[in-house]
């Protein structure tokens, strides 16, 4: 039998994920952009973490909700980013998101976009998310 990928191995608890990260997404605070945005992720431990977006009337220091579930995770001791789930009416990860999901997820990692208006899910991976990436792996740091 043909060896399990990460998104074999993560395939049943998707909906789940999807569903999280819609939920997460009603607690957005978004007041300028009116764009709520939610995200949930599976961390090594197998545990779900969710984050919302947070923005502030300082616009640059506002928050994207993949990096808010992200950084709730890895201040809650997690290393890993096994699966992660946007939702949105365009979701897709912004560049910056990008970079910080390939700092914790190997590149098959199952990443999900999860567009709420038509309900469309589209499946891609880490590795595809940013090509080349600056990997802190491959950079010896
Ligand atoms: N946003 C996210 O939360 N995630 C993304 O991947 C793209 C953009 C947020 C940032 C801002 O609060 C709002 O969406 C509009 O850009």
């Amino acid at each position: 039998m043909a060896k399990k990928t990460g998104a074999d191995k993560i395939a049943g608890k998707i909906p789940a994920l999807v569903a999280a990260a819609k939920e997460a997404r009603k607690k957005a605070y978004c007041p300028y952009s009116h764009y709520p945005v939610g995200a949930a992720l599976i961390a090594g431990s197998g545990k779900v973490y969710t984050g919302c977006n947070i923005e502030n009337a300082s616009f640059g220091l506002s928050n994207c909700a993949e990096r808010t579930a992200i950084f709730k995770a890895v201040s809650a001791g997690e290393r890993e980013i096994k699966a992660l789930c946007v939702a949105a009416d365009s979701a897709s990860p912004c560049g910056a998101c990008r970079q910080v999901i390939v700092e914790f997820a190997k590149k098959d990692a199952v990443m999900v976009y999860a567009d709420c208006r038509g309900g469309k899910l589209t499946y891609t991976t880490a590795g595809e998310l940013l090509p080349l990436a600056f990997d802190p792996k491959d950079a010896g740091l």
